[in-house]
């Protein structure tokens, strides 16, 4: 079947923010609080397929309190980032891998696919219109945010929605964690889990976060960053974190970081996130001689070879958080701490690597890149 050819209409804002109050908002941008001027909406019917492509000025949108998504939280979005490159040039990082996700998305929840090409164009329309948002401070970025809902006016459960709005809106972004690239420390969480075999774990969809709060809640009120989630079958797998997945180092030591170092990741078993980031890792890692492997590891492992010191790293990746190490583990039964609790030298030398392709300071051997303007 052929793609529908999805044409936008550009409304360019009458009342950019000043170039004053941008640059205030660009000197200490936090995550995710300020938006740039613009934002693309496409519409979807069942009768019309995608229709009505926008670039338009940022606000509120208007919708019916019975609008599907308000009920039964049919929803899903994507993470990416933007980067400012030395030559000035500012580029996205695999779009195409956060399309393809969408779709998987999109298809998990009984939504409409959005051609990978309208989603590509629709961010380098938002990210060339508001390229002045880009942020040209170090390891600062533009995070571009795409997501999709149901807007059909009705309470009925007989069907997913018949029509749906696609948007997508851009924020710029410093550190994910207050602390910077310090090592977060996280929390099991026992008693909740965040996904089962057969759910939708692996969707990137609004109700894995929502039924995820409640172990990030306790995470902060043990005193951690982040709550790490275990396979809901046994209780005993460690899956990822609440928005990040993790990457455990074993060997590697201190002199000739990541000679003899060992990467291992929990397998995507389709109750985790496919991270974009985890998949660059994986294959970025070999590159450097670092072996990787896809496995399973128990948190009862995670406590023993870290304690024998066969675990001499541990870090979460994700687009937000980048690369961060994870230096202490709490639980109900105590806890432990990574290695010297301090950054490790593969953990930063991978994030040394892969924030350099981004930034265009490293060859990008893989085809990552993908200019914008
Ligand atoms: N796991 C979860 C639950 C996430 O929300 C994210 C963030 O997007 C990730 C993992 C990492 O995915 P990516 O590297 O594609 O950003
Ligand atoms: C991302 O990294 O893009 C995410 O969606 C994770 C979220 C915790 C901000």
């Amino acid at each position: 079947m052929t793609e529908q050819a999805i044409t936008f209409a550009i409304q360019p804002s009458a009342h950019p923010v000043p170039a004053a109050a941008r640059a205030e908002a660009l000197a200490e941008p936090g995550f995710g609080r300020v938006f740039t001027d613009h934002m693309v909406t496409i519409a979807w019917s069942d009768g019309r397929g995608w229709h009505d492509a926008q670039l338009r000025p940022y606000g509120p949108l208007t919708m019916d309190p019975a609008s599907q998504v308000f009920h039964y939280g049919q929803e899903i979005f994507e993470g990416l980032k933007a980067y400012r490159q030395a030559s000035g040039a500012v580029v996205a990082f695999r779009p195409r891998a956060n399309a393809a996700r969408f779709n998987r998305s999109a298809a998990r929840m009984a939504m409409p696919a959005l051609p990978e090409d309208a989603f590509v164009e629709a961010i380098e329309l938002l990210v060339t219109q508001d390229r002045e948002w880009v942020p040209a401070a170090a390891e600062h970025s533009l995070y571009i945010r795409p997501f999709m809902i149901a807007t059909y006016v009705g309470l009925g459960v007989s069907r997913p929605s018949p029509e749906y709005l696609f948007a997508v809106i851009a924020s710029p972004a410093g550190a994910y964690f207050s602390r910077g690239v310090q090592p977060v420390s996280v929390w099991v969480a026992e008693e909740y889990t965040r996904a089962a075999a057969g759910g939708t774990g692996a969707a990137k969809t609004g109700g894995n976060y929502a039924g995820g709060f409640i172990g990030q809640l306790q995470a902060v009120q043990h005193g951690c960053d982040q709550v790490v989630w275990l396979d809901a079958a046994e209780r005993r797998w460690v899956e990822e974190l609440g928005g990040m997945n993790l990457f455990f180092v074993y060997g590697g030591g201190t002199a000739g970081a990541g000679r003899s170092a060992r990467l291992v990741t929990p397998a995507l078993t389709g109750t985790l996130l496919p991270g974009i980031t985890r998949e660059s890792l994986l294959t970025l890692a070999p590159d450097l001689g670092i072996q990787v492997e896809e496995g399973a590891i128990s948190l009862q492992e995670w406590q023993a070879d870290c304690e024998s010191g066969e675990i001499t790293e541990v870090f979460a990746c994700g687009t937000a958080a980048v690369i961060t190490p994870v230096g202490a583990v709490r639980s109900s039964s105590g806890g432990w701490t990574i290695g010297t609790g301090e950054p490790g030298p593969v953990t930063m030398r991978l994030r040394d690597q892969l924030l350099g392709i981004q930034f265009g300071q490293l060859p990008d051997p893989h085809g990552w890149v993908h200019k914008i303007c």
